[in-house]
């Protein structure tokens, strides 16, 4: 990918030195199992080949002071933060400072450092451009600072810095993809143990994902509420978390909204039992009817999508080459993901593109040459 050098070149400008080190991560694509997460459920992400990356090295000030640019956000001004005082300041300097407040309050002493960044995991596409942020700092202070961090602990501390410092109450899955999934092979992880096994995509298919071009930047006050809505689903249950109910008709005859929510969830985590089974079977028109029943559950029940989402999955489904559609990601906006029948990808998207309008982009397969100053 053409961020390989980009973010050596922002450092390199910005300070005027090469840095010591250089770390990536990737965003993530979710097959199946959406808004189960942070209920102890089920969920299958992917790699894709779009990542951030981060050069870093030692401040020289000695005055305890992190100066960051991004290639996204400007690329010259540094923002600047003391280790010790991270405090939100609802920008994207949130996701640096609370990976350091993390670090810390696990007792590493984290040393003040200049770092650029540079991504082309497109931000507000449900594509987890924020996990990928925070897994490549944590990966680039292991190889600065030399401490031990295993994968499982990384992604453990940038949920943590999300939920807290950044103040979003996303669920593990992200972080756990970027920390551990690549762009072949499914993460079938179950978000209550974090056990989690790979599971290769079945021969003679490959992604697809598009970008629908609606931006998802409004969504945090929404998967609040959604997350609050499944929370109270449980509670209403007895139960602990929704994982702990398998029965969707259970779920269901709580009283609206809630009902319908419950039903998405318990729903979902036996379409991810079934998709994995699905996969290692090879049974691909199995696989496609969960894929596309998901995306049906996430707009009726769970009712996450907006209209030009759902144009685009029909769209997609409708399609000679696309096995299943549906969203992906938290919603209210952002990508879909196709699976479809190997080296037909491209083909696909590109029919589907020119059916949806000029705001649809297709971003896996990865156009070669596409860079971060192209990224939104
Ligand atoms: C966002 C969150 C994840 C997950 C998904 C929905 O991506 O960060 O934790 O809840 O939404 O499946």
């Amino acid at each position: 990918m053409a961020t390989s050098s980009a973010a050596l070149a922002v450092f390199e400008r910005a300070f005027g030195r090469t840095p010591d080190v250089l770390e990536r991560a990737p965003g993530r694509v979710n097959l199946i199992g959406e808004h189960t997460d942070y209920s102890g459920g089920f969920v299958l992400p992917m790699a894709i080949p779009q990542r951030t990356e981060i050069a870093l090295a030692r401040a020289t000030g000695g005055d305890g002071v992190c100066r960051v640019v991004s290639a996204n956000h400007g690329g010259r001004a540094p923002a600047m933060f003391e280790i010790g005082r991270e405090e939100r300041t609802g920008t994207w300097i949130d996701y640096v400072q609370g990976v350091v407040k993390a670090l810390r309050e696990t007792g590493v002493l984290v040393p003040a450092f200049d770092a650029a960044v540079a991504s082309d995991v497109p931000i507000g596409a449900g594509l987890s451009s924020s996990a990928a942020l925070e897994v490549a700092l944590l990966r680039g202070l292991r190889a600065l600072v030399g401490f031990p961090l295993d994968d499982v602990t990384i992604a453990q501390l940038g949920r943590k810095a999300e939920n807290e410092l950044v103040g979003a109450p996303v669920g593990i899955m992200d972080q756990m993809a970027s920390s551990l999934a690549d762009a072949t092979t499914a993460l079938f992880l179950d978000t209550r143990t974090l056990a989690y096994e790979r599971v290769p995509l079945p021969d003679d298919t490959e992604i697809l994902v598009i970008d629908s071009g609606v931006a998802h930047d409004h969504a945090a006050g929404d998967y609040r509420t959604r997350r609050s809505e499944v929370e109270r689903a449980a509670a209403a249950l007895g139960v602990k978390e929704l994982r702990d109910i398998d029965d969707p008709a259970v779920a269901g005859a709580l009283k609206e909204p809630i009902g319908r929510r419950a039903r998405h969830v318990v729903s979902e985590n036996a379409r991810v039992l079934a998709a994995v089974r699905a996969m290692r079977e090879g049974d691909l028109p199995a696989l496609g009817k969960l894929m596309d029943a998901s995306h049906a559950s996430l707009r009726d029940d769970f009712q996450v999508t907006v209209p030009d989402v759902d144009r685009l999955v029909a769209l997609a489904q409708g399609d000679p080459e696309v096995i299943g559609a549906r969203m992906t990601g938290g919603g209210f906006g952002g990508a879909i993901v196709a699976l479809t029948r190997r080296q037909k990808a491209a083909a696909a998207g590109a029919r589907i593109v020119a059916s949806y309008g000029p705001r649809g982009r297709v971003l896996v397969p990865a156009r070669d040459g596409w860079t971060s100053e192209e990224g939104r």
